[in-house]
């Protein structure tokens, strides 16, 4: 290949947070730097070229500063390690039969210009349905979308006769779950709760939720006990995307032998532990038989063709939607990537957000 990459940039951890990472000064989180690269490929790897970043709430939880390595669910971050990250990238160059340059695919990469992998780590990007971008393949048709099925049908096991609860319901998983619970498994009652007055309008209005609920608004708590009100809105799954007092309040608010999938904590990440929110609602765990249950998408990895071909089938049939809020796209430098990532613990964005990156 002519113009090969003799260097990488990467974005690596500085130090680990105690609260919100910081961009800038002494307490910065992350730091730029340069590294050369190898100038052949090993039998079976590939060269790729950074196209578009997936930004997830995951790279938190790996730089948290109370962490127990040994308890973390993958290999945390240290000091000086690149930042990891899904993308979608072009190959630049091979040694593996199963692709050639000009490939577009998917695999764990990072914060990083190019990056040299094993082709066993890397999946085609198959074209999507409708046209989309393949940066739908970092969200919708990715992780998010894998894990919003785990939640809902392996571990919950929700079914038509259940009323339902999600969190974070504009987000990245959330969005899809909202959709594959009221669409797809036919939940008879399906109630978001989100950020912003707009972000609830797209839940009902695009992705068919029968209520969303502004966990901002001050009438919050009234709205979500008048909307799970009475046994036949008792809830029998909650999907926890936020943990805190959301989900104390909806330990009050389910049925008995209610299942509450938690899938994540996105309200406590950027706390330490000695900050963090206590649950105070344990007894009703034990009056209503609640059951709960974390779960981690790497437990269902290997079925994550069955999900994505399960949703892509969706949207080519027209049961399951990807509008333009499912995705939020940031076009961004090098240099703004940590800036972009930092948008996933403020309130703009809607469905996945996923940075495009010019260089
Ligand atoms: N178990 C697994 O294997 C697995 C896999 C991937 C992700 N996760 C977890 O699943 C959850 C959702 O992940 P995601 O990728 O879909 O991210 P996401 O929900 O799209 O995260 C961004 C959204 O989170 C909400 N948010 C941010 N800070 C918040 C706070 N302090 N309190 C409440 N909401 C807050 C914001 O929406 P609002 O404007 O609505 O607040 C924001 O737009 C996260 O907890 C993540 O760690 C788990």
């Amino acid at each position: 290949m002519s113009g090969w990459p003799t260097s990488t940039r990467q974005w690596r951890v500085a130090q680990r947070p105690t609260h919100l990472p910081q961009l800038t000064g002494p307490d910065a989180t992350f730091e730029m730097a340069t590294v050369p690269l190898p100038s052949t490929l090993h039998p079976e790897q590939v060269l790729l070229k950074t196209l578009f970043l997936s930004n997830d709430p995951a790279p938190r939880g790996w730089i948290y500063k109370d962490l127990e390595p040994e308890r973390l669910y993958a290999t945390a971050l240290n000091q000086g390690d690149l930042v990891r990250a899904r993308t979608v990238s072009e190959v630049l160059e091979s040694t593996s039969a199963a692709f050639k340059p000009g490939d577009l695919v998917v695999s764990m990469t990072g914060w990083t210009d190019f990056f040299i992998v094993s082709s066993k780590d890397v999946q085609l990007a198959k074209p999507l349905p409708r046209g989309l971008s393949p940066s739908h393949h970092l969200g919708f048709f990715g992780v998010s979308g894998l894990t919003a099925w785990q939640g809902l049908v392996v571990v919950a096991q929700a079914k038509p006769s259940d009323v339902v609860v999600i969190s974070s319901a504009a987000g990245a998983i959330g969005s899809i779950a909202v959709q594959f619970a009221k669409r797809y498994i036919g939940c008879k009652y399906v109630v978001g709760i989100a950020g912003s007055a707009e972000k609830c309008e797209w839940v009902v209005s695009k992705l068919g939720a029968d209520a969303c609920l502004n966990y901002n608004d001050p009438n919050f708590v009234a709205d979500l006990k008048q909307a799970t009100q009475g046994p036949e809105r008792a809830v029998d799954v909650y999907f926890d995307n936020v943990g805190g007092s959301t989900l104390d309040l909806l330990l009050t608010r389910m049925a008995r032998h209610g299942r509450v999938a938690v899938c994540g904590l996105i309200s406590m990440y950027n706390q330490p532990k000695t900050e963090a929110y206590g649950v105070k609602s344990w007894f009703d765990v034990v009056s209503m038989r609640i059951k709960l249950e974390g779960f981690v998408v790497y437990d269902v990895w290997n079925r994550r063709s069955e999900a994505a071909d399960l949703l892509i089938k969706a949207v080519e049939d027209g049961t399951l939607v990807v509008d333009e809020q499912q995705e939020t796209v940031r076009v961004a430098s090098f240099e703004e990537i940590p800036k972009v990532w930092l948008e996933i613990f403020g309130r703009s964005v809607s469905g996945k957000l996923v940075t495009k990156f010019v260089g």
